[in-house]
């Protein structure tokens, strides 16, 4: 029988466009209301959860896991067993979102096997109107679809679902808030991700995460101080200060908090290794700078996303910075510290990208030479000035510079990778191999995977290792005392 469908909100690209700086945040620091009926329900019910994209997204999924821990709910790895399954799914490309619909479609034969479970899907997908649209036309098993900026609502949607047997549908389009206090799950007891802001106000005209986070908004630095000074206690060996554009931390709080000011205060909380994502090459200051060549447990390692290296091409994607001011940035944080490791993400095939404009690229690539890459085919998005733009480059085009551009990357990130070769170098342990428990895995402080033989009783520290081999994807090594 189909469902009666409850729309508490519905999500409205316009509204998500807009940014009111005189609008002012709202800190909401209430603790999670669970109702008592469904700790009840929850009792020995079982959640699954899948989540697809960035670390905000893993943050959110962790946030979700503790709310829904707080429930009572006990997690399995196994959706089929699953009284509750979350999807918190990515809109970031289509790729990614062609999986998500691919997940929702098998999960029909766990209605069929339990028809009282609950599917949900949540994150960035679902604040587009035409994909709530899609899901509420062409997949009846979901249950609850919520948005970014309705996680803290969880308990009552999940109550609400089950009473009315409903179909429910909250997406808030939301100028902007802060919610503290929500628990949150990390089951890594090593590395640990904190946010220090939400959402993102630059508006890249490749770019669905302003429309889908909402407005710039971060969190006052002595709630992100607790948080990182309580993992610190916990015996975390990192923190990743996390948000879509940290050097732009605090513009939006009128009590003069910065990025750079904040990098301090975290790393002389003493958490052994610091590190932070995304830097926008735009928003660098002088006081970052100075904190990355001060303190040693500001890791030397930076991703700093080129997206394309023509200036047209940048200019039309918004970005505000040119190729030359790009490597000028680059040269400078060599300067400040020399064995700083650098990646970056790259777009092939941004609306009528020329083979000059690739080039352009291609040459910026030559000159950085990337430890690491993250690249991507342009993805048109819904919404986005981008979508608008006329295209006429062929898609086998598009292919064809994909697979130079990776093959060039190649070359450096092999180069840099040999480099290590004979050096003994820091590495934190996360665990042991499954086949051999001598055999541990961790990454440098550059950020680069180390597999190496070692002693097991050494995870969750810092050890030192002698590089013997670099390998395409990793590094290997031995452990030593030195
Ligand atoms: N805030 C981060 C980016 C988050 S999205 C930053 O500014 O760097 C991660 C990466 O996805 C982006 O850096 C970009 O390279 C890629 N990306 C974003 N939108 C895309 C699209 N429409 N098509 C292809 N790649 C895209
Ligand atoms: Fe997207 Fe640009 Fe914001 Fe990054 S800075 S999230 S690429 S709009
Ligand atoms: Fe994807 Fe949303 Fe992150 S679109 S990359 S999950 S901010």
């Amino acid at each position: 029988m189909k469902k009666k469908v409850v729309i508490n909100a519905s999500p409205d690209l316009k509204q998500a466009a807009k940014r009111n700086k005189r609008e002012p945040i709202i800190f909401i620091r209430d603790n999670l209301v669970v109702p008592s009926k469904l700790s009840l329900i929850a009792k020995d019910k079982k959640y699954f959860i899948r989540t697809y994209g960035c670390q905000a997204n893993v943050l959110d999924g962790q946030t979700i896991e503790g709310i829904l821990r707080e429930v009572g709910y006990e997690y399995t790895d196994n959706p089929m067993e699953a009284d509750l399954v979350i999807l918190n799914t990515c809109a970031i490309r289509e790729n990614a979102e062609d999986k998500v619909f691919g997940e929702i479609g098998s999960l029909k034969a766990l209605k069929t096997k339990n028809p009282n479970a609950i599917i949900g899907v949540c994150g960035c997908m679902t604040q587009q109107p035409h994909i709530v649209e899609k899901i509420q036309k062409t997949y009846p098993q979901v249950d609850l679809i919520f948005g970014t900026h309705n996680i803290h609502h969880l308990p009552q949607l999940i109550l609400e679902s089950m009473e009315k047997n409903v179909r429910i549908v909250e997406v808030y389009s939301k100028e902007g808030e802060v919610i503290e206090n929500m628990p949150c799950h990390r089951s890594d007891k090593i590395k640990a991700f904190v946010n220090i802001m939400y959402g993102c106000d630059k508006f890249c005209t490749y770019c669905i995460v302003p429309y889908t986070r909402g407005k710039q908004r971060s969190r006052i630095k002595e709630d992100i101080l607790k948080e990182c000074k309580a993992l610190v206690e916990e015996g975390y060996q990192e923190i990743t200060l996390l948000g879509q554009n940290v050097n732009a931390y605090g513009k939006d709080l009128d009590d003069g908090s910065s990025f750079g000011e904040l990098l301090v205060e975290v790393a002389k909380l003493g958490i052994p290794r610091l590190r932070f994502t995304t830097s926008h090459p735009w928003d660098f200051t002088e006081e970052m700078f100075k904190a990355m060549g001060t303190y040693p447990n500001i890791m030397p390692f930076i991703h700093l996303p080129l997206q394309s290296g023509s200036d047209d091409v940048l200019r039309r994607m918004g970005r505000r910075y040119t190729s030359k001011e790009y490597c000028a940035l680059v040269d400078k944080l060599r300067e400040i510290i020399p064995n700083v490791s650098i990646s970056t993400d790259i777009i092939v095939g941004f609306p009528n990208e020329t083979d000059q404009d690739f080039e352009d690229t291609l040459n910026v690539v030559r000159y950085v030479k990337y430890d690491s890459a993250f690249t991507f085919i342009y993805s048109p998005r819904v919404g986005t000035p981008g979508a608008k733009m006329e295209d006429k480059t062929p898609h086998e085009v598009k292919q064809a510079r994909f697979k130079e551009l990776v093959k060039t990357l190649a070359i450096y990130e092999r180069e840099k990778a040999e480099a290590y070769v004979g050096k003994i170098i820091p590495v934190l342990v996360e665990g042991t191999s499954k086949k051999d428990k001598n055999i541990l895995s961790g990454y440098s402080d550059t950020n680069k995977l180390v597999n190496f033989k070692g002693d097991y009783t050494h995870v969750g520290k810092i050890v030192n290792v002698k590089i013997t081999e670099a390998t395409t994807y990793y590094l290997k090594g031995e452990e030593v005392n030195e």
